[in-house]
């Protein structure tokens, strides 16, 4: 196997092995982003909210800060850096065992098949606590794993044999864990009952309206109705009948083709899958990631998994009604009138904000376990008057055969039907005090410059202003009359990210972003029961140019009252900070990190010479108060 572009991230790989086309009209997106300029002055008061009255304030009111912590200045270090009265420790960091029985994490091998298939998965991302009874049942995203530090035990940084393609697999998937605390630490609870790994192998149900499709059947399953593992679980979502989304975002990376001549279809080329992967190797062992040999496996992956954490007997489900895209996270609200609204971006550049909503209604101790098995999907246009609708996908919209279709082709559905080409929708996040609904566009430097990968064009607009935008922003949406499961919104910018000390025009950001406060590449977001908004970051970490003084990514907390932000943690080097749940009593916040070290400059947790290693850290405050 080749050595190839370790550094890269999985957007940056796929842009360089895959350059999309330029076939914009380089003059009018100028014009655009001019005028947009214009915009974003107008908006400078971001704060103010100018769109959405419901949650303006007058100046007056903004005096008084909600955020009652001192902010935290950005840094390089390579530790978690929280504010004065706050502390943080290791929870579960990646390699820990869940059982007894099973190994340590061993630093010079990094683990084998065996015990990684027993131990806390790789690179958490999204996660979730779930109560029964006195337990606490943690079930956390293993999004992917870094193939030099995973593999750092061998001469090639890669996969070289088949034990290795079976510890990849296993770093994969969810992880499913009761944790406790003892004398102030919090800590996984060896040989639970509620311990479960879910990887890359487990058997899962396919449901929804491409259960059985002639797109869903394969060699290993003829029936179309199951499928093995989920994988590249980023973000999640939680539904209030108590299970865990779990959402497959860039599940392309994994297939590869055993005939090097093979070409692949336009409907997988429009979900990046190629004719090699991103280094994983699994075709090596497992022939149903050889696209040539069998074209429709991807078509069982880039779903919405629900799991039952509780029942670790329990068949996970991936939901096709959710639609088939590279899902960031899956946020579930029960709209007034009962039904439950799941809003959902496509990470990927130019790709679309989604929202499904279903056929049943939510009922307290009703059985609601099928509600995300049927219902309608939608995709978001923005205009640039600051309204919007939710554009349907039906066979009639899109010219597609059937709903089973759209579960599939989602990307396809959506650009058939016009939607809006976003900055890389990543999380979306509801505030449970007002009806609005937010989702970080974490960046997208082909805005303006290219088309995404189905050839819609992505001229600079509305909610994406800025073209070649290396900063993100933050847009919010209002559903009319408060009614989720309506087709009409109305949306502002919480914040446009930026650095008002490199740059004097749009690229500075919003009024609410400061040298003390910037940040770039919003990415994981969500609010605690106060109406908050905890904003993490997935961005250059750098330090320099463009980023300068901007440290390494970040949690800041957002008032999305007054537009206030200050930065509440930096993470250590190299990382992303992603993923985030708070215990019942709201006195511990549990927060991702993820990759410290992904290009060999870390350390973190272990310091010294240790192999850098993605944890779950717990923050508390040092009085025992209430932390969101
Ligand atoms: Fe896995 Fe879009 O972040
Ligand atoms: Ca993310
Ligand atoms: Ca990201
Ligand atoms: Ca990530």
């Amino acid at each position: 196997m080749q050595t190839r572009d370790h550094d890269l991230s999985f957007d940056a790989w796929d842009e360089v092995h895959s350059p999309r086309a330029e076939r914009c009209d380089f003059d009018a997106v100028v014009d655009r982003a001019i005028s947009r300029r214009g915009i974003l002055g107008g908006l400078a008061a971001f704060g103010a909210v100018a769109l959405l009255g419901s949650t303006a304030l007058a100046p007056a009111a903004r005096a008084a800060s909600r955020l009652g912590f001192e902010q935290v200045a950005a840094n390089s270090l390579d530790t978690i850096t929280v504010p004065t009265g706050y502390s943080w420790h290791p929870v579960a960091t990646w390699g820990d065992p869940l059982w007894s029985a099973a190994a340590e994490f061993d630093p010079a091998s990094r683990g084998t098949g065996v015990s990684q298939e027993a131990a806390f998965g790789d690179n958490n991302d999204g996660m979730a606590l779930f109560v029964d009874g006195d337990s606490l049942v943690l079930a956390v995203n293993n999004e992917y794993t870094n193939r030099p530090i995973i593999f750092g035990n061998r001469d090639s940084k890669l996969p070289e044999t088949a034990d290795d393609v079976r510890k990849g697999k296993a770093a994969h998937g969810v992880s499913v864990m009761e944790i406790a605390e003892t004398d102030g630490r919090w800590h996984v609870v060896k040989d639970s009952a509620y311990n479960r790994r879910i990887t890359a192998d487990t058997p899962m149900e396919i449901t929804g309206p491409a259960r059985g499709h002639a797109l869903l059947k394969t060699a290993a399953d003829p029936t179309g109705t199951t499928s093995l593992g989920t994988w590249n679980n980023c973000g999640n979502g939680r539904t209030p009948w108590g299970t865990y989304l779990a959402c497959e975002e860039n599940f392309n990376g994994y297939f590869s083709s055993s005939d090097a001549d093979y070409k692949p279809s336009a409907e997988l080329s429009r979900y990046g899958v190629k004719t090699e992967d991103w280094g994983y190797a699994w075709a090596m062992t497992d022939e149903r990631f050889d696209i040539s040999k069998h074209p429709q496996e991807p078509n069982r992956a880039g779903y919405v998994v629900e799991i039952d954490p509780l029942d670790p007997h329990s068949t996970p489900k991936k939901r096709t009604a959710l639609g088939r895209f590279k899902h960031e996270n899956a946020e579930l609200v029960v709209n007034g009138d009962g039904t439950v609204a799941v809003y959902m971006g496509d990470d990927e550049r130019g790709e679309f904000l989604y929202k499904f909503v279903s056929s049943g209604k939510y009922a307290v101790g009703a059985d609601n376990s099928d509600l995300l098995e049927d219902g309608d999907l939608f995709v978001a246009r923005f205009n640039d008057d600051g309204t919007g609708e939710w554009l349907a996908l039906t066979p009639e919209t899109t010219g597609m055969r059937d709903k089973g279709e759209i579960s599939v082709h989602t990307r396809i559905a959506a650009s058939a039907v016009g939607a809006t080409t976003m900055d890389r929708p990543e999380w979306v996040a509801a505030n449970p005090k007002t009806s609005d609904v937010y989702c970080c566009l974490t960046n997208n430097r082909n805005r303006g410059v290219k088309p995404n990968a189905g050839g819609d064009q992505t001229p600079v607009n509305g909610p994406n202003p800025r073209e070649k935008n290396n900063y993100g922003q933050i847009v919010r949406w209002a559903p009319v009359d408060d009614d989720h499961a309506g087709p009409n919104f109305t949306w502002d910018l919480l914040v446009v990210a930026g650095n008002p000390t490199v740059h004097s025009d749009a690229y500075a950001g919003s009024s609410n972003v400061t040298a003390e406060n910037m940040f770039n590449s919003p990415d994981g977001l969500a609010f605690d029961s106060t109406g908050l908004a905890w904003i993490q970051t997935d961005g250059n970490y750098s330090n320099e140019g463009d980023f300068a003084g901007m440290g390494n990514n970040q949690m800041l907390i957002g008032d999305p009252a007054t537009g206030e932000i200050r930065r509440f943690l930096v993470g250590p080097k190299e990382c992303e900070i992603t993923g985030i749940t708070w215990a019942p009593d709201r006195r511990t916040v549990f927060v991702g990190v993820q990759h410290p070290g992904e290009k060999g400059g870390s350390a973190f947790p272990g310091g010294g010479q240790s192999v850098p290693r993605s944890c779950v850290i717990a923050v508390k405050r040092e009085d025992g108060g209430l932390i969101g």
